[in-house]
């Protein structure tokens, strides 16, 4: 049973935290960050709520349920009054999937599904602000009162779903490929990022870092194409790049996080993932 209804009895300060994987491009290592780091704070007892707003639903399907016939779109469609003809009668807790991994570990999840990809036209003619329904979506049903960590997989596009997250969330994790062709792609996300803060509409996201992925050590560039690319990322966290691992392959094709395996070749993932989280944390709140 739920309990969302209750009064928010925690103050701010023990408010939890909404973080985000965001990057434009595709196949960088959102969904599989999103996925691990969930994971990490969840094995350091920290009450979790994973939130797919991808339309792909890579996210959701690394968990082992039914595909959800209602999901996160359905339920911000519900919160909003002017679209009264298009509502679904689904409550929050029918949704809400309360996951139980292998290792003991609970973690729940938000959903999505392909109709997260009409979002954008769903909401169109509205004359409530478009870019503030995942906030208050989230204020609402009072999600940071129910969990102490919120992570956001968005979708690899820069539309109004990237706009809604980048609004709702504390903080956003960037992971990236270094190469020659990351640049862009960052440099696309942070403008939407001054975009925001320029409308004054809300407080923007703190950058939590940067996270080099599939780092190509035999690659004679590699070393230092990840300089180059360090140099024009500013002040911002740089994280020790994940190189390219099979590690990550085999245990997403078993829906399972890389905490979920005791074997060695698994330990300097999980390192990663919970200093990753540490500095999170640390960036957070300071
Ligand atoms: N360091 C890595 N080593 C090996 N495989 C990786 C690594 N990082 C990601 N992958 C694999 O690359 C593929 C793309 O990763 P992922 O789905 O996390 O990217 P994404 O940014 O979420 O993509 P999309 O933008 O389409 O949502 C997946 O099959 C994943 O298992
Ligand atoms: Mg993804």
């Amino acid at each position: 049973m739920f309990s969302f209804f209750k009064p928010n009895q925690t103050t701010e300060k023990n408010q939890g935290k909404v973080i985000a994987l965001m990057n434009q491009k595709g196949g960088v290592g959102k969904t599989t960050m999103a996925f691990n780091i969930a994971h990490a704070f969840a094995h350091q007892g920290k009450k979790v709520l994973c939130l797919d707003m991808d339309p792909q639903a890579n996210f959701t399907s690394l968990f082992d349920i039914a595909t959800p016939d209602l999901h996160i779109h359905h339920l911000l469609v519900n919160t909003i009054k002017e679209l009264k003809a298009l509502h679904t009668s689904v409550l929050i807790s029918d949704v809400i999937v309360k996951t139980k991994q292998e290792d003991g570990v609970q973690i729940d999840l938000l959903p999505a599904g392909q109709e997260l990809s009409g979002f954008e036209l769903t909401v169109a003619g509205i004359n409530a602000p478009r870019q503030l329904i995942l906030k208050k979506f989230i204020e609402k049903y009072e999600l940071r009162s129910q969990y102490d960590v919120i992570v956001i997989d968005g979708p690899p596009t820069l539309g109004l779903l990237v706009v809604n997250i980048l609004c709702a969330c504390d903080g956003v994790l960037y992971p990236f490929v270094p190469d020659r062709f990351s640049e862009q792609g960052l440099k696309n996300i942070q403008q939407v990022v001054s975009d925001i803060a320029d409308m004054e509409i809300t407080s923007t996201p703190k950058n939590l870092g940067y996270i080099p992925n599939l780092f190509d050590t035999r690659r004679k560039q590699a070393t230092s194409d990840l300089a180059n690319i360090k140099d024009t990322l500013g002040e911002a966290f740089v994280y020790e790049p994940f190189t390219n691992k099979v590690q990550f392959g085999k245990s997403l094709a078993q829906r399972k996080s890389v905490f979920q395996y005791k074997s060695t070749e698994y330990k300097d993932l999980q390192r990663q993932f919970t200093q990753m989280t540490e500095t999170v944390q640390k960036e957070l709140h300071s």
